[in-house]
């Protein structure tokens, strides 16, 4: 872990006013946040389930809780996010849109009960964890609540073995972002942030942690810049 490195509350991070402007944010500190979500509903569609039962892992203001849960009134979504200023936003929009097949759940994962799944997503969540046995038990705790076969889409800030290509790639993604943000202000915040916020690991440590978890070699269908997204089954 790098010495930038500490943990953090996530649920003071992610307050009121990060969940009012979530929206409009992520769709320039994210280049490809829509697609990555359509790539996501895609890969759910393909899996064909006649009972879905998907488990969104940091649901947030409900992205792809939204997709799934308007993709089919049978699919049953379960989104849990410790952050309740974002489920909150998550609850006004599914409401407004009348769509009564998400359940609301405000803690982690290790605290779900009962239900086990059939597609899960975990999109821009296990980036925020550190890997001293976080990321293990985070993936592990997926895991146990997945049916066999079942798939777990994840999405994370990724870092590369070769730290120079890894600082060029970074800052190419800066330029790109400040490009494209209304308030590019906020895009050298949000790279602090990445200093010192973000727990970020290399495709191999991933492919160990799956390992460990028990799934299988992740298969990265996705990739902007430093953030990729990946099918784990189990
Ligand atoms: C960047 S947002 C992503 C939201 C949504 N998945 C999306 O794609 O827009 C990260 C979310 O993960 C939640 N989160 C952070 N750590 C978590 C954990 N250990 N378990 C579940 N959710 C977590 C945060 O509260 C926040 O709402």
């Amino acid at each position: 872990m790098s010495s930038h490195t500490k943990n953090i509350d996530i649920v003071e991070h992610f307050d009121e006013k990060r969940a009012a402007d979530y929206d409009q944010d992520i769709l320039s500190f994210i280049p490809g946040y829509d697609l990555i979500h359509e790539s996501n509903l895609a890969l759910f569609r393909e899996k064909n389930l006649s009972a879905p039962s998907v488990l969104v892992v940091g649901a947030g203001t409900g992205k792809e809780s939204i997709l799934l849960a308007g993709e089919s009134p049978n699919a049953k979504i379960t989104a849990i996010d410790p952050s309740q200023a974002m489920l909150e936003a998550l609850k006004l929009k599914a409401e407004s849109l009348k769509l009564n097949n998400i359940s609301f759940v405000n803690d982690y994962v290790v605290n779900l009960k009962g239900k086990t799944f059939n597609f899960a997503n975990s999109i821009l969540v296990m980036h925020f964890l550190p890997d001293r046995g976080e990321k293990l038990d985070f993936l592990r705790d997926i895991y146990k609540r997945l049916e066999p076969m079942s798939e777990l889409i994840l999405v994370d800030f990724m870092k590369l073995e070769d730290e120079c290509q890894d600082r060029v790639i970074m800052q190419a993604m800066k330029n790109y972002q400040m490009s494209i943000s209304p308030t590019p202000e906020k895009i050298d915040e949000a790279h602090e942030k990445i200093k010192t916020h973000l727990h970020r690991i290399t495709e191999a440590r991933l492919s160990d942690l799956a390992d460990k978890a028990g799934f299988y070699r992740p298969i990265k269908f996705f990739q902007s810049f430093l953030i990729s997204a990946y099918i784990l089954r189990k």
